[in-house]
């Protein structure tokens, strides 16, 4: 063989295996402007599609502009907040400093409470943060321009500039609000605060204590302390402490000293929840849990411990380790009306999540697929306002993933193939376990586009995130653009 017909050889050869990797690698580009509603393929989960036409186009003729989906515009502001956020140095309440964003000067931001049914005005101003921000209402359902997500429901908000965000808090509970630009970063880094709605009728005795969970530059935090909150709590008094895991992994909650009811789960109160003790409490990234306590009559504290820091209530007493079982949601509580009935679904979605080596936007890497697809590509599921939807999420792809829906509460149906028998379980962020399933339904009754992704926020920079979409909606922002949208 001439050396020539041997290096013509050599040649096909090597583009036989490069070939379909440069392919694979340049249809893995990301344009440097896109819309949400362009990513991969849409998937109507088995009920009508968008338009007479079908497919994935009909989504984006005519529609309204989620932008118009707003609060009442004339209704005056109940409660009003301005927040100014500022990329630098800052000290915590225990005295450390440590870089990254504040609010107001501090971080976690201030908490904002408002009573059920108020109207709640924020404006957001940047004043040096270079990678411009959102505000994100996490387990609000706001109206859909209200949500904070950059490239989807609104520009970032560049330094100096500022952004409005109104919504009337329809549902008394726990929740909070972040930045949802460079999520993993901007979270991470501080940009985030409490966000409290107090039932209209409050027992007056009742002491209420907030516990946000944060880590700032490896710091196990309680509301920006680094040691232990201590709450005043006389004698017999009923403590309920609203625990908020701000972080990117789980965290367990329980006590010591007396036992606890968990009586809201994400922003949701329990029915009847029962008397727990020797149990832990499994809070996993942007979920919330408020534990009632009430204080011994002989006037001992209790301890609520969670994630590396504690709060104390009453007097002082000493750590304990984390109890062996867990509290399981399948079955506690007593059931209740939930207001549908998920075997009426319109709509039947799986999002399943595995990983696999591939491209995206040009990195090789392992990466989370969604049903099999690496991101961008894929599955947009769309739903017609008024659907009864169900979900099977499930998980094989080595790690586990807190799922969140924006602009919507779950109700879980069950778990590894296990029916939920206790309290009806609304949720908004949902640990599933490596190896795990879950079975969710939720009424689509709060059109726009929104985001259903992965809360351990650099899971989500590497593409474990897709969207719910209503038909006959759109949006005008795009990710990437002159605004430099990077909601992740
Ligand atoms: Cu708490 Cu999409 O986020
Ligand atoms: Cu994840």
């Amino acid at each position: 063989m001439s050396s020539r017909l041997r290096l013509l050889i050599a040649c096909l050869a090597t583009s036989v295996v490069l070939a379909p990797l440069i392919w694979m690698w340049s249809n893995s580009l990301m344009p440097d402007d896109y819309s949400v509603m362009d990513m991969g393929y849409a998937d109507y989960g088995g009920g009508a599609a968008a338009t007479a036409a079908g497919g994935h186009a009909g989504l984006h003729a005519g529609g309204m502009d989620i932008t118009e989906i707003v609060a009442d515009a004339d209704r005056p502001a109940d409660v009003k907040v301005h927040l100014v956020a500022e990329q630098g140095e800052f000290t915590l309440a225990s005295g450390r400093t440590v870089s990254g964003y504040t609010l107001n000067g501090q971080s976690p931001g201030p908490e904002i409470r408002a009573v059920q049914g108020q109207l709640v005005e924020v404006t957001l101003e940047n004043r040096s943060v270079p990678d411009g921000i959102t505000l994100h209402w996490h387990g609000v359902d706001v109206p859909n321009a209200m949500d904070g997500v950059a490239g989807v429901t609104q520009d970032a908000v560049p330094k100096g500039g500022s952004y409005t965000y109104r919504f009337v808090a329809e549902q008394a509970g726990t929740y909070w609000y972040h930045s949802h630009q460079v999520s993993h970063e901007q979270v991470k880094g501080g940009l985030l605060g409490a966000l409290v709605v107090m039932p209209e009728e409050q027992d007056p005795g009742l002491v209420d204590a907030l516990a946000l969970v944060h880590v700032y530059d490896g710091r196990h935090t309680v509301n920006g302390r680094e040691r232990e909150l201590a709450v005043p709590a006389p004698p017999g008094a009923t403590v309920r402490v609203r625990a908020i895991n701000t972080d990117n992994g789980v965290m367990s909650v329980w006590t010591s000293g007396a036992p606890y009811r968990l009586v809201a789960v994400d922003g949701n109160d329990v029915h009847d929840p029962g008397q727990v003790e020797d149990k832990a409490v499994l809070l996993t990234a942007g979920a919330r849990a408020d534990l009632e306590v009430v204080m011994p009559a002989d006037g001992s504290g209790v301890r609520v411990e969670m994630g590396g820091t504690a709060v104390a209530l009453g007097e002082p007493t000493p750590p304990t380790s984390k109890p062996e079982r867990l509290l399981d949601l399948l079955d506690y509580g007593s059931p209740a009306p939930i207001g549908f009935d998920p075997a009426d679904a319109t709509r039947s979605f799986d999002y399943v999540i595995g990983r696999r080596p591939g491209f995206v936007d040009g990195r090789p890497g392992l990466w989370w697929t969604i049903n099999g697809h690496l991101f961008p590509d894929v599955p947009m599921f769309t739903v017609t306002e008024g659907d009864i939807v169900r979900m099977h999420i499930e998980n094989n792809s080595g790690d586990e993933h807190p799922m969140h829906l924006h602009g919507h509460h779950v109700v879980v149906l069950a778990r590894d193939g296990v029916r939920a028998t206790g309290s009806p379980w609304w949720t908004d962020s949902l640990n599933v376990a490596d190896g795990g399933a879950y079975d969710v339904a939720f009424l689509a009754d709060n059109p726009g586009v929104w985001m259903d992704h992965c809360h351990n926020l650099p899971h989500a920079a590497e593409g474990l995130v897709a969207h719910l979409m209503y038909t006959g909606f759109r949006t005008p922002f795009t990710i990437g653009g002159t605004a430099d949208n990077t909601p992740e």
